[in-house]
């Protein structure tokens, strides 16, 4: 059931993105940030090219073939499987959401082909997630896959527990997995960083999407205990690997998310 009456977090990511499918109430939230913060216009290109960046690494240098995609949004311009599948045309991928926005718009482009499906489910529950009958239909748990839990937990109020929830996913992954993650962070910088995290924070969490926890970067490496960070660590994005070199300073924006992408020993 699609409530208009609400903002979401997948339709509100849709507007950064410059996607169609979001209603006024979802722009609303979009224009409270965006007008008094223009720079935010990129933080969902940033994490987008982000995640594109860190599949071709598990599928090429990493050689995963089989991912599970937490929070996969609305379809965009380059998709994980599209990504994934360039590199292994065989890799499986099953996108996991619990927007009915998703479902309506996201299935036809999401599951493109057979080895990729999408499933209705609440991240925040591991073991319904892991369990589903579409996810060990495509996905072999007795060898490396890779988790993508990309812009999700910074969605995930602390009253859930996101750092158990996440032992619970890297306790039930083969060795040799991996977990790519991005955050939301407050970099604590008592500058422009920390300015526009409070800023942002304030107007997701105070709106009807209802979240937007910029936590700081000792709490989103909790997320990724007992795993081990590949080099160059928890980043911020365009410091993870970038295509090429930069071309200007950071902003504000290129300070408040961080990436990471971690492995299973
Ligand atoms: C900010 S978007 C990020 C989309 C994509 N992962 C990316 O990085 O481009 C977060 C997505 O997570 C989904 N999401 C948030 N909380 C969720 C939950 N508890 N269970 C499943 N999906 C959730 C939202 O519906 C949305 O599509």
């Amino acid at each position: 059931m699609i409530d208009t009456t609400k903002a979401s977090v997948a339709r509100v990511y849709d507007c950064f993105l410059g996607g169609k499918n979001n209603y006024e109430v979802d722009r609303q939230v979009y224009r409270a940030v965006v007008d008094a913060a223009p720079q935010m216009e990129r933080i969902a290109r940033i994490n987008r090219a982000w995640l594109i960046r860190a599949v071709r690494f598990l599928a090429g240098t990493a050689g995963i073939d089989q991912y599970i995609d937490c929070g996969a949004g609305l379809p965009t311009t380059e998709n994980t499987h599209e990504a994934a599948q360039r590199i292994n045309p065989m890799a499986h991928v099953v996108y996991v959401d619990n927007d009915p926005v998703v479902a309506a718009h996201g299935r036809a482009l999401l599951e493109e082909n057979q080895n990729t499906h999408l499933v209705m489910g609440d991240l925040t529950e591991p073991d319904e997630i892991f369990g589903h009958p579409t996810v060990t239909k495509l996905i072999e748990f007795d060898r490396p896959l890779g988790l993508i839990q990309c812009a999700t937990f910074h969605h995930v109020p602390d009253s859930k527990q996101p750092a158990e929830v996440m032992r619970r996913y890297v306790d039930m992954l083969p060795s040799g997995s991996y977990v790519a993650l991005t955050h939301f962070t407050d970099p604590r910088d008592d500058a422009d960083g920390t300015e526009l995290a409070r800023f942002v924070e304030g107007v997701f969490s105070g709106s009807s999407m209802g979240s937007g926890y910029f936590r700081t970067h000792d709490q989103i490496m909790g997320l990724l205990a007992g795993l081990d960070v590949v080099e160059p660590g928890l980043v911020r994005v365009r410091d993870w690997w970038p295509d090429g070199p930069h071309l200007n300073p950071p902003d504000s924006v290129d300070k408040i998310l961080l990436g990471a992408v971690a492995r299973k020993p």
